[in-house]
């Protein structure tokens, strides 16, 4: 049986630019689809169909539409202009971008209302409904602001609780304000289409619904039970209808009303499938139909209600086969250094900013796939982990393989790889491609198939350290200075090169393309999950010629993190009109206490300033050859009380050890992927823990009661390993 997948993410509203935020779903679901369509079924391409599509209606895009003199849809276009520069930014590859306020969404929206009429399930009551009487009009569930009735968090919309998740009436709102005017809204009489939850028959439903395993994560079914209550008690009908003026899509039937925007939005998934279809020959009635066919959202956990209650009812009871495929994988919030993203806080993140700084972003799609898992928990991004994973990771482990091996096979073996391997070398493979028997390609498959990609890369890396330290133990470098090992390093480089090859083809679904750059070094058309698979892993590159290596990633330079916050005061670049679309108000500049660049240092306390050391001669100094060093790795030394162990690469394209007793002052994890400054010309010592080849170089006081600091030298951005310090 092949697998067919239709996949979406959220449908963004269409009345701002992305923020990380999106990016993070987006990239998540990338990742996922990526790696489903390197699987085969039966030697068949895996059926994978990725969606998104506009969210473009309800009151604040029309009201922004209306700010700006436009119409609604001029402004959604604006808006759609401004995605792809996203996108594709990012290397999100989604089939078909659409729009809710489409054609094919007001049939389909329209159809499932039918659907659920003719099954008795809409309802209609004459309510109070909050009007604003500044501005004349009713007021939109997010145009209304107050405190949440069951968490009484501050400052809510009035649909549902981001703090807590509850979903309920705006009218139960404490205190509640019209986000335009500010004005207390009243209350008017209108009447109104209600889907009608509470129905027996969609407790019924719902229950079984959730409880059918694998198809929503355990903390997510225990959150719906509990909203479903014991017998359905719980569940009230939903208000799907808003008064004209509204931009959105009429009810049949009912003139002056239209579809509430959540109504319309999750049947934005169907409609941009359509779309899609249609525009390739697909058959989208027989796709929905298909037994074999599953739909998967991947959605934030702010909206979990509309997508674990409302819609599988409105699929359910409007004969949409497909639900009994359908799972939605739910996603904590992004936060920056545990705080909720902002501005004025100077923890907002342009994506566009990102990538104008000309950070990779494939280093963002492997940090975020480090700390993403199968859960629904927060994710924070942390500026100087995002450094220390992302050079320790993708550039010490991962990059630098082939940077040690490449340039031998093109220069001592015209490109070509060796054609046999001894038993020693397939014994090294096996090591790095099996833990007890088993390959690691299986369980890593299954961490991807199960959206627990930390864990996927956790184990990716633990192939890229084997590689590394066989490596480090068959030392090429010195193989290539000696005449008789030409068929040793041959084979060094070409095992090196083979378990490259795997980590890549594994790492793929993160990083597109590095994976497609190293596809056309290596000279393959492109990689499936197979070629991970038994001897397939090596076989094929046996005497095989390559192409020219050229540098893959750059290492994260620190500073670009500084300014990749979005500072108070300080304008956005805004490089599409989407930018303009909800500007967050500026905050006041904040004041810098730091001493203005040029002043003097404050004189230490005299007598912790140290002697200056007698005077030398510059061919003195000369003597002393300083690098510019990169910490590879470090650790602790087992048994040595103040020593930590130091993996240095000096750009000489093998790793220097250097002790160092440093182990007060750094904890090894800060300093992994950290540049630095090494002595590199000290004649190797011999210690108690192996041979120590050089020292890196540290201030401190004097006087280290007073002032115990060490603080190890780090070259400003720019400087690369070995280069020479004048
Ligand atoms: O929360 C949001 O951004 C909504 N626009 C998500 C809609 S998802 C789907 F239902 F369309
Ligand atoms: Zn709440």
């Amino acid at each position: 049986m092949t697998r067919k997948l239709f996949v979406t993410t959220a449908l963004p509203y269409a009345n701002a630019a992305f923020h990380i935020g999106h990016m993070m779903e987006y990239i998540q679901a990338d990742i996922w689809v990526r790696y489903q369509r390197m699987q085969r079924d039966g030697g068949q391409e895996r059926q994978v169909h990725f969606v998104c599509a506009d969210d473009t209606h309800g009151t604040p895009i029309m009201i922004a539409a209306e700010k700006e003199g436009i119409t609604p849809q001029e402004f959604v276009a604006k808006i759609a202009a401004g995605r792809p520069q996203y996108l594709d930014g990012f290397h999100i590859a989604f089939d078909n971008w659409y729009s809710t306020d489409s054609p094919e969404n007001v049939a389909l929206s329209q159809g499932i209302y039918r659907q659920l009429r003719d099954a008795g399930l809409i309802v209609t009551k004459t309510v109070d409904r909050f009007y604003d009487p500044v501005k004349g009009m009713f007021l939109a569930d997010r145009n209304i602001k107050g405190e949440c009735p069951t968490c009484h968090a501050k400052d809510q919309y009035g649909d549902n609780c981001e703090v807590c998740g509850a979903a309920y009436q705006p009218t139960e709102l404490i205190n509640p304000f019209s986000v335009f005017t500010g004005s207390t809204p009243i209350l008017k009489p209108s009447e109104q289409y209600f889907f009608k939850l509470s129905d027996p028959r969609c407790f019924t439903f719902l229950k079984e619904w959730l409880n059918t395993p694998g198809r929503l994560q355990p903390e997510m079914v225990n959150k719906v039970s509990e909203w479903l209550g014991e017998a359905g008690e719980k569940l009230a009908d939903w208000d799907i209808s808003r008064d004209a003026p509204y931009f959105g899509i009429p009810i049949p039937d009912a003139p002056g009303k239209f579809f509430y925007v959540w109504l319309d939005a999750p049947v934005g998934y169907l409609a941009s499938l359509k779309n899609y279809f249609d525009k390739n020959g697909l058959d989208f009635d027989a796709f929905l139909k298909d037994p074999d066919a599953e739909q998967v959202h991947f959605i934030g956990k702010d909206i979990v209600s509309f997508h674990l209650l409302f819609w599988p009812a409105m699929l359910n009871f409007s004969g949409h086969p497909i639900i009994d495929k359908l799972k939605v994988a739910v996603h904590g919030h992004l936060t920056v250094n545990n705080e909720k993203m902002s501005k004025s806080r100077g923890t907002g993140i342009s994506p566009l900013r990102y990538l104008e700084l000309g950070m990779n972003p494939e280093w963002l799609r492997y940090y975020l796939a480090f700390k993403l898992n199968a859960k629904v928990e927060d994710l924070d991004f942390n500026g100087d982990d995002f450094v220390a994973r992302v050079n320790s990771d993708l550039i010490g482990k991962y990059v630098n393989i082939a940077s040690r091996c490449a340039g031998f096979i093109a220069k001592k073996f015209d490109g070509k790889l060796a054609s046999e391997l001894s038993d020693n070398a397939k014994a090294w493979i096996a090591k790095a491609l099996t833990v007890d028997g088993a390959e690691r390609q299986v369980s890593i498959g299954a961490a991807f198939e199960a959206r627990e990609y930390g864990r996927a890369l956790r184990e990716i890396m633990e192939i890229a350290d084997v590689t590394n330290q066989f490596v480090d133990e068959n030392k090429p470098w010195l193989l290539a200075k000696d005449e008789t090992k030409v068929a040793e390093l041959h084979e060094v480089c070409t095992v090196a090169l083979i378990l490259f090859r795997q980590l890549t083809i594994m790492l793929s679904p993160v990083l597109p393309q590095v994976a497609a750059r190293v596809a056309e070094f290596l000279g393959d058309a492109g990689h499936t999950w197979l070629d991970t698979q038994g001897e397939a892993a090596y076989n094929s590159m046996l005497g095989r010629s390559i192409g020219a290596y050229s540098h893959l990633m750059q290492r994260v330079d620190a500073k670009m993190i500084e300014n990749l916050f979005e500072r108070p005061g300080v304008a956005t670049p805004a490089p599409n009109p989407a930018s303009d679309a909800a500007p967050e108000p500026a905050a006041a500049a904040e004041s810098v206490d730091a001493a203005p660049a040029g002043a003097l240092a404050a004189p230490a306390a005299a007598d912790a300033i140290e002697e200056l050391a007698p005077e030398i001669s510059i061919d003195d100094f000369a003597k002393i050859d300083l690098r510019v060093a990169r910490i590879v790795n470090c650790e602790h030394v087992e048994g040595a009380g103040k020593l930590l162990r130091l993996t240095l690469d000096v750009g000489e394209g093998r790793h220097r050890n250097v002790f160092s007793g440093i182990k007060s002052a750094f904890k090894p994890e800060d300093l992994i992927g950290k540049m630095t400054v090494m002595v590199a010309n000290l004649a190797p010592r011999k210690m108690k823990f192996g041979i120590s080849e050089g020292m890196v170089l540290c201030a401190s006081s004097a006087d280290e009661k007073a002032n115990p600091g060490l603080y190890l030298l780090d070259p400003m951005p720019g400087a690369t390993p070995g280069m020479r310090i004048r």
